[in-house]
C-alpha cells in the first residue's frame, strides 16, 4: 500500500488530535491502493471508531466508503481491521486508541476502500441452509416447543451477527476459502445441529464433513480471539467434530436401526 495524502482537518481550538490512517482503493481508478493520513480533532470525532469515520466522511473525505447500519453491534456490517485486529467499528471505543489504522477485513477482494467483497463467504453460509429443517409437521399443528434446557444449548451460538471477523482472521480460511467453510459458517451449522427442533441433524453433519470443508480447522484460535461478540467459534467447530464421531459410533448406529 502506497503512502497517500495527508489531510489536516484540525481546528485552531483543537485541544487534542487524533491521527487516522485509512486504506483507500477505488477499482475504477488505475491508482494503487494508498494509506491516507487524516488528522482530526479528538473532541469532534465522537465516541466510537465508526463515529470518527462518519465525521471524516462528512467533513474531510466525502468519497470514503465503508459499510454500517445499526451502530449497535447487531448487524455486523461495520466489521473492519482496526490496528491489526478485526472488530466492529461501532462498538469499538475511540478512547482506547492514540492513533487508528483502518483496513478492510483481510484476505478478501476489496470492492472499495473499507468494503470487502464477502460474496463467497455469504454463499457458503447460504449453502448451509441456515433455517429450521423440520419436514414432519408438529402434532395437531401445535407450536414446536423446546424445553428451557434445550433452549440453553443455543446460547453462545445464536448471538452471531455474521460479521465474518472470525473467518477473515483464520489462516486456514485465507488459504482455502474455496473449500474450507470457515468459522462463521461452521458456527452457524453448529447452531442448527444443537437445535432440538431441527430434524435433519445427521444430514447437516454429513454436509459439513470433509477433509477441507471442516477438518481444515487446525485449532489456530484466531477466530475466538477476535470475535467482537465474545463467541467461541473454535469450540463450536470442535462440537461439530465430536458430534460426527458420536454419530458414527457402532452403538449409535445399532440404536438407530
Ligand atoms: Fe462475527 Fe463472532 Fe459470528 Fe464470527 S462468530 S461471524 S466473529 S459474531
Ligand atoms: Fe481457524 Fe479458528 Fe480453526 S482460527 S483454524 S477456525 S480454531
Ligand atoms: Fe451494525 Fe456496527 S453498524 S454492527
Amino acid at each position: 500500500v502506497q503512502k497517500g495524502r495527508v489531510l489536516d482537518a484540525r481546528t485552531a481550538a483543537s485541544k487534542a488530535s487524533l491521527s487516522v490512517f485509512v486504506y483507500r482503493f477505488d477499482p475504477d481508478k488505475k491508482d494503487n491502493p494508498r494509506l491516507d493520513h487524516i488528522k482530526i480533532d479528538r473532541d469532534k470525532a465522537g465516541s466510537m471508531v465508526l463515529d470518527a469515520l462518519m465525521y471524516i466522511k462528512a467533513h474531510v473525505e466525502t468519497d470514503l466508503t465503508f459499510r454500517r447500519s445499526c451502530r449497535e453491534g447487531v448487524c455486523g456490517s461495520c466489521a473492519m481491521n482496526i490496528n491489526g485486529e478485526n472488530k466492529l467499528a461501532c462498538i469499538e471505543p475511540l478512547s482506547s486508541y492514540r492513533t487508528l489504522t483502518l483496513y478492510p477485513l483481510p484476505h478478501q477482494p476489496v470492492i472499495k476502500d473499507l468494503v470487502p467483497d464477502l460474496s463467497k463467504a455469504l454463499q457458503q453460509y447460504a449453502d448451509s441452509k441456515p433455517w429450521l429443517r423440520a419436514p414432519k409437521e408438529p402434532s395437531l399443528k401445535a407450536e414446536r416447543r423446546q424445553t428451557p434446557e434445550d433452549r440453553a444449548k443455543l446460547d453462545g451460538l445464536w448471538e452471531c451477527v455474521l460479521c465474518f471477523c472470525c473467518s477473515t482472521s483464520c489462516p486456514s480460511y485465507w488459504w482455502n476459502s474455496d473449500t474450507y467453510l470457515g468459522p462463521a459458517t461452521l458456527l452457524q451449522s453448529a447452531r442448527w445441529v444443537s437445535d432440538s427442533r431441527d430434524q435433519e441433524k445427521r444430514e447437516r453433519l454429513q454436509e459439513v464433513e470433509g477433509p477441507f470443508s471442516l477438518y481444515r480447522c487446525h485449532t489456530i484460535m484466531n477466530c475466538t480471539k477476535t470475535c467482537p461478540k465474545k463467541l467461541n467459534p473454535a469450540k463450536a467447530i470442535q462440537g461439530l467434530k465430536n458430534a460426527l464421531v458420536k454419530d458414527k459410533l457402532p452403538c449409535r448406529k445399532r440404536k438407530d436401526r
